[in-house]
């Protein structure tokens, strides 16, 4: 990687790293006082700085959080669908990366495999941001341990209940999990959990990462009780609704947790599917907290990388 500053993975950079991050995206936003919402900050730390971003699967929130964060950074971003780029039809993701180096300061992808980011990262000579793809998240886990902290404080030592799909960002939560030193419990259907390998990372990492398969029981006593959709992109929908069904995040899923734990969910959600409406739209839901916070834990992302 050569000294430049990508960001693929929470579980590729130390924590104190992610610390310095986070801290820094904490300050910009108490720095912004309500200025409106396009106006720069005032230091405008990446003036004249160019983010291309390239998005293989749908988006509203990264797409939008990344260029309005180039925008308030003093700098701007190129949103592109990849279909309409020549990756689309064939181009390699070598050449790709090589050529964006030399029009830009810094690349976000989204991504279905994650060997296309791998390839970008090791042909780019500018910092790749991963931008999600079928195996993680890790802009979203980010503003994720942002806003917990914001509604909790340190997330530190604090209980996380994962109930649901053992998906791209459960994976990120794992991640999250060790590199923050909070406790995991994870609730998924045996044929939905993260891999072995993951789990084994996390132990070896000596993280307090666990597996169960009750929901309720997973959220007992937790801070926050956490779930995304149960067919992500790219998916089928197969027999995933019935085996995640008792996965649900409901009101006594909620009641198990602690009386002020908060719901979290990256969106977009399925109301009566991963999560009941009631729950979501409830006074525990801090998931539009959690969307606001994808601009300012990505600001923090984007001026270390360009740093
Ligand atoms: N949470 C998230 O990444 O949302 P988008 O798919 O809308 O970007
Ligand atoms: N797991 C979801 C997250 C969307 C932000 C997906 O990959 O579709």
């Amino acid at each position: 990687m050569g000294g430049v500053r990508h960001f693929i993975d929470l579980d590729r950079l130390e924590g104190r790293t992610l610390r310095s991050i986070l801290d820094k995206a904490a300050a910009m936003k108490r720095g912004r006082n309500g200025a409106p919402k396009g106006a720069p900050d005032h230091d405008k730390p990446l003036a004249g700085r160019v983010l291309a971003m390239i998005f293989e699967k749908a988006s509203t929130r990264t797409r939008l959080s990344f260029d309005i964060a180039m925008r308030q950074l003093g700098g701007e971003g190129i949103v592109m669908n990849a279909a309409d780029l020549q990756i689309g039809r064939g181009e390699s993701a070598s050449d790709t990366a090589k050529v964006l180096s030399r029009y830009v300061d810094a690349i976000m992808i989204r991504t279905h495999k994650s060997a296309m980011l791998e390839e970008m990262v090791a042909n780019a000579t500018v910092p790749v941001i991963n931008g999600l793809t079928d195996d993680s998240h890790p802009c979203q886990l980010m503003a994720d341990v942002l806003t917990f902290e914001e509604k909790k404080g340190p997330i530190a030592g604090k209980v996380v209940t994962w109930s649901g799909d053992g998906n791209n960002v459960a994976r990120s939560w794992v991640h999250a999990a060790v590199r923050f030193d909070f406790e995991l419990r994870l609730a998924c259907p045996e044929p939905l959990s993260p891999s072995a390998e993951i789990l084994d990372w996390a132990r070896r990492e000596g993280g307090r990462v666990r597996l169960v398969h009750d929901a309720r029981a997973a959220a007992a006593g937790a801070d926050a009780v956490v779930t995304d959709a149960w067919v992500s992109m790219g998916q089928k929908a197969g027999d995933r609704h019935n085996l995640l069904k008792p996965f649900q995040v409901d009101r006594h899923v909620m009641a198990a947790a602690k009386p002020d734990a908060v719901f979290m969910h990256c969106l977009p959600a399925h109301r009566g599917e991963e999560v009941t409406a009631e729950v979501i739209d409830g006074p525990q839901s801090i998931v539009f907290d959690e969307a606001e916070n994808r601009l300012h834990a990505q600001k923090g992302i984007l001026a270390w990388c360009m740093a």
